[in-house]
């Protein structure tokens, strides 16, 4: 059926299933309790108090899709797929799975209609605040979240990395760098490099393991970027950032950044290219979860060179990594 064009269609119309699927096995923490081998469902259920033949139709289901193997006796095993769920693999993306499902996430995509009517953001419709006061005032819709950007954040922080040299520099601003997963990569990579993670006071103060690991090489401060942020780095970050508003929030960002850093500093915007018509699901669908959620969008090259000039810096170049994510640079001068 999956091959006809209508059974192809039928997949993708039901695709919440398979999200909503793999929300509750990452937390149930399925993919980390199989992680020494094949169990029986009994033994999970019994393990994580579930209903025994709920769960047997929860996990026969992720088998059918390629997430689990189905064994003898209700046993299973996790596949390579399924190992992208353990929390303790890299790039794992059982932070976004615990995120994606969540009513916060799933019940504000449910009103994607009403943006489309009206172009207002989702998130507000539904809500009457935005995302960033709403999980301010709730720990835990903040820490998933959080979570779920460090997981995000495992996908591409290596393979940007790899692209880009952050050697150069002598001090990075990772600014709104969550609980720091970008700036530790590049810690860990470049000895040389100190750095300063820069975000909400709630969010920074979170970020104690990368104290631990990094000891003064490393700071932390606590504001909003439409205020000031640290000044006199050689390098400012913005990953995930600029995306979460509209032109003007991005200007206004941009200019705070550009009186903080000295003549030769640089803006680095790690984002997705948008890309032409007909190509890069990834970063469409992204645009429009940024329509939902933070209320921005994903751009192209020439939107961000725009954005740049309108905040009196000039766009020099861009770097693509292997993870579909360039980094955007922009001089002072
Ligand atoms: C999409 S997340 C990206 C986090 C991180 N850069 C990453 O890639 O994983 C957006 C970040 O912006 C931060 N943020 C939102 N409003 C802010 C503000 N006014 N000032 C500083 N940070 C802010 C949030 O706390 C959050 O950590």
């Amino acid at each position: 059926m999956e091959d006809n064009p209508r059974g192809a269609l039928l997949r993708l119309v039901s695709g919440y299933q398979v999200s909503q699927a793999l929300h509750v096995a990452a937390r149930l923490d399925i993919a980390d309790r199989l992680a020494a081998g094949a169990r029986s469902s009994d033994d999970l259920a019994a393990e994580t108090k579930t209903h025994v033949d709920a769960l047997y139709r929860l996990l026969r289901a992720l088998a059918s899709i390629g997430v689990l193997h189905e064994l003898d006796g209700r046993r299973f095993e996790l596949t390579e797929l399924g190992e992208g769920l353990r929390s303790d693999v890299a790039g794992s993306v059982r932070g976004w799975a615990l995120m994606i499902g969540r009513p916060m996430h799933w019940n504000t995509w449910s009103s994607l209609v009403e943006s489309v009517r009206t172009g207002e953001n989702t998130f507000r419709l539904v809500h009457g605040t935005d995302v960033w006061s709403y999980r301010a005032q709730r720990p835990e819709e903040l820490a998933i979240f959080d979570g779920a950007m460090t997981s995000m954040s495992g996908q591409v922080d290596a393979a940007v990395i790899d692209a880009y040299d952050f050697g150069r520099f002598r001090q990075v601003v990772d600014v709104a760098g969550g609980r720091g997963a970008m700036l530790a990569a590049i810690l860990a990579r470049h000895d040389t490099v100190r750095g300063v993670l820069f975000d909400q006071p709630d969010v920074v103060a979170n970020a104690q393991a990368l104290h631990d690991r990094f000891g003064d090489r490393c700071r932390t401060v606590g504001g909003s970027f439409f205020e000031r942020v640290p000044d006199g780095a050689d390098a400012y970050l913005l990953k995930s950032i600029l995306h979460d508003w509209e032109d003007e929030e991005c200007i206004a960002i941009l200019r705070v950044i550009r009186k903080a850093m000295p003549q030769h500093g640089l803006v680095l915007v790690l984002e997705r290219d948008l890309g032409g018509p007909n190509e890069n699901a990834p970063a469409k669908l992204s645009d429009l979860n940024m329509l939902v959620n933070p209320g921005g969008r994903e751009r192209s090259e020439n939107e961000y060179a725009a954005l740049f000039a309108a905040a009196g810096l000039r766009y020099v170049g861009a770097t693509q990594s292997a993870a579909g994510v360039s980094v955007f640079e922009a001089s002072a001068t």
